[in-house]
């Protein structure tokens, strides 16, 4: 079971990109814990969103932590620019780049918290030798590059496996969970182990975004 209160973290992809500013700040009113940020490059993942340009305008509307999911290949050369931004985490896939040691490094030594992404079908292994440079372990629970897609039930097993890691290593680790999170399928990643869990459609999708955000924290009434 997971050892920390779970926190929601919206993901601003299924916000109105017209009025993000206004969007950040009612997700926050709301009881949000982080901004999951989704940064897609067109060639990592078949879909374009942002970059470090929205994200630093976002910056000063909130004080909300900027959980960023870089979804770019390559990753190194951009780090310095969303650290810049304001970025609070940042987590990338390691298949996006030949060295995610280094990758670790790099953000540690920027002053930000690190984080590992696992596509559905990534094993926990590629975790393993890096857990003692991670603080966030971010599990897709749909292939990445677009909002509003089925949950697969699959990944639950994994979340339940980097559980029993996470616990083995005695470190402070976030277990997240991304895609296709909510009110009925949240309280399954809970159980499973996750301790963060990120939503867009389920919450920027409903009519009251508190009570969505209430509703995925606690599960179903
Ligand atoms: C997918 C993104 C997710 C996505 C989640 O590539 O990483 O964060 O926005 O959206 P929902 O909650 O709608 O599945
Ligand atoms: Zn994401």
């Amino acid at each position: 079971m997971a050892q920390h209160p779970t926190l929601v973290a919206p993901s601003l992809l299924a916000a109105d990109f017209a009025r993000l500013g206004a969007e950040v700040a009612a997700i926050e009113a709301a009881g949000a814990d982080w901004l999951h940020l989704d940064v897609m490059d067109g060639h990592f993942v078949p879909n374009i969103s942002f970059g470090p340009v929205v994200i630093k305008a976002l910056r000063k509307h909130t004080r909300m932590p900027f959980d960023v999911h870089l979804m770019i290949a390559p990753v190194d050369p951009l780090l310095a620019a969303f650290a810049e931004a304001g970025s609070d985490h940042i987590m990338f896939h390691p298949e996006a780049g030949p060295h995610p040691h280094r990758t670790l490094q790099a953000i540690k030594a920027l002053g930000c918290r690190a984080g590992l992404v696992l596509n559905p079908g990534s094993p926990v292994v590629l975790v393993e030798p890096l857990l003692d440079m991670v603080d966030i372990v971010l599990v897709m629970s749909v292939n990445p590059g677009f909002g509003g897609q089925k949950f697969i039930a699959s990944q639950l097993d994994k979340i339940a496996a980097l559980r029993r890691l996470i616990d083995a290593s005695g470190r402070e680790i976030r277990l997240e969970v991304d895609g296709g999170v909510d009110p009925v399928t949240a309280p399954r990643c809970i159980a499973a182990g996750a301790d963060t869990l990120v939503a867009g459609t389920a919450v920027f999708g409903a009519p009251d975004y508190r009570a969505a955000i209430d509703a995925i924290r606690r599960g179903p009434a």
